[in-house]
């Protein structure tokens, strides 16, 4: 297990395009277990592959308060969507950077789980909002990219700024 370093945004890596992952073995589930320490470790509720420089589509999800109900997603595809709902984002790799953005207010998804078994969930709320998140990172979108253009030049100001600060 290891906690592995996340890319932050605007890196080039972070709008690539994930591949579906082919035959979940020991090195997809080697993966997940580093997703999810990087992921408890930061802390955050969810991290897709792509945010660890990992081109696969796999993504690890845990909104539990108690942080014990880890959801390992791969392959996974949006079948339903239903409503809209509007919540105050982050991301791991927007650090410092919260921002209200709209999507779907419920949403069916099929996907894999850590043994290549298929499994449907039908999620809402913050569950929902989650999920799409990260299933935006394994088509090369960010968070931030849902805003106007205006909003986005600011966070990239004001990014800029932070890591001159902490060079
Ligand atoms: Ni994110």
């Amino acid at each position: 297990m290891a906690v592995l370093p996340i890319l932050r945004y605007p890196d080039e890596r972070l709008h690539r395009l994930a591949r579906p992952v082919v035959v979940v073995d020991e090195s997809v589930r080697a993966l997940v277990r580093d997703m999810a320490e990087t992921m408890y470790a930061a802390p955050g509720i969810g991290l897709a592959a792509v945010q660890v420089g990992d081109p696969r589509q796999v993504v690890v999800i845990d909104i539990s308060e108690a942080r014990d109900e880890l959801r390992t997603f791969i392959n996974p595809v949006i079948v339903e969507a239903a409503g809209t709902c509007e919540f105050e984002e982050g991301c791991l790799s927007v650090p410092g950077i919260y921002e209200t953005v709209r999507r779907a207010a419920r949403v069916k998804t099929q996907s894999l789980d850590e043994r290549g078994r298929p499994f449907e969930l039908v999620a809402e709320g913050l569950l929902a909002v989650c999920i799409q998140h990260e299933i935006d990172h394994l088509h090369g979108r960010v968070f931030v990219e849902h805003l106007s253009r205006l909003k986005q030049s600011r966070i990239l100001a004001k990014l800029k700024k932070q890591q001159r600060l902490t060079m």
